[in-house]
């Protein structure tokens, strides 16, 4: 495992939206690189047959080294370790494009052993062809019950972790829930059967500062489905939501920001509590913006908002007045 002082700080990259790319398909290679997605992930697990991953590693690579993916987050999601392909994905993908590629997604993580090897074998890679060592990050899917039960020791197992990712198909097949629909309610159980899954795993990435992302809704032309099981996700917390199809990325785009009253509130939020704060404000802890009470605390919920529409390029409409005295 790379030691924290060996690796440089972790960029926070927006991830509002996460596109899973078949890594076989020159085709969906192509048209990846047009959409508005905040991430991309070509795909060798699932998504490629087994016959197609020999080839597939070196699609990914061409298309890593030679497509446009700029302002994308660019990440390869490999086999998993139970698998006998693991290896070969990462040394293919990672040796042929490590300088045009961000993250690694490891998937059905199961312990934080798993995630250690991934990289120890990143950070061999990463010297024998002369990469920054320790740039390229790591992101762990939790897929199945094993990897729900070791999601704290999984999400401080390395610190090239950006990422814990809800993987709701396998996990449904993992625990026998009663549905086929992934990312719906299974019938018959009266409340939310994600609650408890969602809120470990954001509990588990938020304790190290990490992003927690929602895995995909497979029925893609149902947009108002993909918003409701979205919408919950973002409720909580999550930063983002996979997309399999052009028609989820505004979707998510838009779910995974803030509403523009909520950005607008926030920035108020924060001018107000530096001017009360402030000598000139009367150097107050506490403080009334209209007929809302602000603290410290206040300013950290703030700080998020703010931040994240920021990043979603979000312009403000309103201004931070003092008060006349
Ligand atoms: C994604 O990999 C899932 O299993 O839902
Ligand atoms: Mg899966």
């Amino acid at each position: 495992m790379t030691s924290p002082a060996d690796t440089p700080a972790k960029p926070l990259r927006p991830r509002r939206s996460c596109l899973a790319v078949p890594g076989s398909n020159p085709r969906f290679l192509e048209k990846a690189q047009g959409l508005p997605a905040d991430q991309v992930f070509l795909d060798l697990e699932d998504a490629c047959a087994p016959l197609a991953k020999p080839d597939a590693r070196h699609t990914i690579v061409k298309f890593l080294n030679e497509g446009d993916w700029t302002g994308k987050t660019r990440v390869v999601r490999v086999n998993d370790w139970t698998t006998h392909w693991t290896y070969r994905d990462v040394i293919t993908v990672v040796e042929g494009a490590g300088a045009n590629l961000d993250c690694i997604m490891l998937p059905k993580v199961q312990d934080a052993q798993q995630v250690q090897a991934l990289d120890m074998l990143l950070t061999q890679i990463e010297k024998t062809v002369g990469l920054d060592v320790g740039r390229i990050g790591i992101e762990a899917q939790i897929e199945n019950a094993r990897g729900l039960v070791e999601v704290d020791g999984i999400a401080a197992a390395s610190p090239r972790l950006e990422t814990i990712i809800f993987g709701p198909a396998d996990f449904m097949a993992s625990i026998n829930m009663k549905s086929l629909v992934v990312g719906e309610q299974p019938p018959g159980y009266p409340a939310d059967a994600y609650h408890y899954i969602l809120m470990r795993i954001l509990m588990a990435a938020r304790a190290n500062d990490l992003q927690a992302i929602d895995g995909p809704y497979l029925q893609i032309k149902n947009i108002d489905g993909y918003r409701e099981v979205a919408g919950r996700a973002a409720a909580l917390g999550f930063d983002g939501k996979w997309v399999l199809h052009p028609g989820q990325v505004d979707a998510s785009n838009e779910i995974f920001s803030p509403s523009q009253e909520d950005y607008d509130h926030a920035e108020l939020i924060l001018d107000a509590y530096e001017y009360y704060t402030s000598a000139e404000g009367g150097a107050k802890g506490s403080a009334m913006l209209g007929d809302e009470m602000i603290d410290e605390a206040s300013r950290k919920m703030a700080l998020v908002v703010a931040g994240k529409g920021r990043a979603a390029g979000l312009r403000r409409t309103s201004r931070f007045e003092p008060p006349q005295s």
